[in-house]
């Protein structure tokens, strides 16, 4: 099994297109449906938001660090992400702006995706050799293991409190 770092993140991605995709599918009144969709999109994104911000983003900083301002702006995009997903976890399914409020994470990370796919990770393959993608990528996978399910509520309050103040 492959364990290049950008091999696994865009599994990661398919994964969660795919489900975004079902979201929009569901159709107006499948508020079951969706409640437990967007129960899977919260767990897909806190794992891979996990992976990316502890390992991949840090690793390729270290050995790219041109790609340092790319980096930064990815933070901030995840952040506005876990902002809605907290907030999206603590929301019940039949709530007036459950829809609105998954709408707008999943357009706000298809963008982030799609920035990923089509700039980034072009970028990092081409400054980064087989062997560090392959350690990076292994490294990810025991990340996934130890990596949190759901948003933590303390800690995500905090967060959202720290950046409203900061
Ligand atoms: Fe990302
Ligand atoms: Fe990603």
């Amino acid at each position: 099994m492959s364990t290049d770092a950008i091999v696994l993140l865009k599994d990661d991605h398919k994964e969660i297109l795919k489900a975004f995709k079902d979201f929009e599918n569901a159709g107006e009144n499948a508020t079951a449906t969706k409640g437990k969709l967007v129960d899977k999109i919260i767990e897909l994104l806190t794992v891979h938001t996990y992976i990316e911000n502890e390992v991949m983003y840090p690793r390729v900083r270290d050995l790219l660090p041109d790609l340092e301002d790319d980096i930064d702006e990815s933070y901030e995009e995840h952040h506005v992400a876990d902002l809605l997903v907290v907030e999206l976890a603590a929301m019940d399914p039949d709530a007036e702006r459950f829809d609105a409020k998954t709408t707008v994470l999943i357009e706000n990370v298809r963008h982030h995706i799609e920035e990923e796919e089509q700039e980034w990770f072009p970028q990092v393959r081409e400054g980064l050799g087989r062997k560090q993608l392959q350690e990076i990528g292994a490294e990810m996978l025991q990340a996934k293991g130890r990596a949190p399910r759901r948003p933590s509520q303390p800690s995500a309050l905090k967060k959202t409190i720290d950046a409203i103040i900061s």
